[in-house]
């Protein structure tokens, strides 16, 4: 059984009762896929009320904690030892297109350290969550990083650019870091939600996944996934400083050190 501490607790729950209005608004979402227009005005309006249910849960139950979310930035708060963040929809994109790939992700701060973290699909009603110094589970199960060590059978996740993210440089970087990454591996998946991508990882599904220019929101939670599923998470220069860069890599212990030199050397 997972180790449920009391704000996980209120973090699973507020996760659970977010998503179920996420599952009745995809249903509407693929009503709408066949106007000309399509559905991204109602995609929008739903990110944000699946937010404020998130805001109201959370401030229900811990009234003084800030609050970092996407839509509405920095929610203040007299407790200034925690911090939530909060990802009401990471996966739009899938979203928007009636793809089943998309997730809410909530972490927990206290003093500056992650502590707790809920990465939720509600499609497949999948609850990742992870307590410091308590490991990483699926629901009831354990999960841990894959132990596959050698490149040649490394299934890594990523995120490819698009327009609006990234300068044409940095895109040419990323190329090229996806072609040495193709021509060392077996296989590169491009799912569209980096949140669940770090719980992926986290459970052994794929064995690596890094991306650059992500916010807090996409990373937190699934940060503490990964370190408490025994993996490996740094920034793309190998440091601690992943929520400022938004860039990450991560992998078990084996793995992380080789496709962190192989992306250095693709773009040097
Ligand atoms: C996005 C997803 C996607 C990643 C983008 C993110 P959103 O979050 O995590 O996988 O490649 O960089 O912005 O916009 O769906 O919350
Ligand atoms: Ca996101
Ligand atoms: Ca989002």
């Amino acid at each position: 059984m997972p180790y449920l501490s009391p704000a996980l607790n209120v973090m699973t729950s507020a996760a659970r009762k977010a998503g179920r209005k996420l599952i009745r608004d995809f249903g509407e979402v693929e009503n709408l896929q066949i106007s000309l227009k399509g559905p991204a005005d109602f995609v929008s309006v739903a990110d944000q009320r699946t937010e404020r249910i998130l805001i109201e849960e959370l401030q229900r139950a811990r009234p003084g904690y800030p609050i970092l979310t996407e839509e509405t930035g920095l929610i203040e708060g007299p407790d200034k030892s925690h911090r939530f963040i909060v990802d009401p929809l990471d996966g739009t994109t899938n979203f928007l297109h009636g793809i089943p790939h998309f997730a809410i992700s909530i972490a927990l701060e206290r003093d500056g350290q992650l502590v707790s973290g809920v990465i939720y699909n509600p499609i497949v009603d999948e609850m990742f969550t992870a307590e410091r110094s308590h490991g990483a589970y699926l629901g009831n199960k354990r999960i841990r990083v894959a132990a596959r060590k050698d490149l040649k059978t490394c299934l890594s996740a990523t995120g490819i650019p698009f327009l609006g993210r990234g300068t044409p440089e940095e895109h040419e970087g990323f190329m090229k870091e996806l072609r040495a990454v193709t021509e060392a591996t077996p296989g590169i998946r491009r799912f569209g939600s980096a949140a669940l991508d770090l719980a992926w990882v986290a459970a052994g599904r794929y064995d690596a996944f890094w991306e650059h220019g992500l916010k807090a929101w996409d990373l937190a939670a699934g940060i503490l996934m990964v370190r408490e599923a025994q993996g490996v998470a740094t920034d793309l220069k190998g440091g601690d400083r992943m929520l400022q860069s938004g860039d990450i890599l991560v992998a078990n212990e084996p793995l992380h050190p080789q496709l962190l030199k192989l992306l250095k050397n693709a773009r040097s």
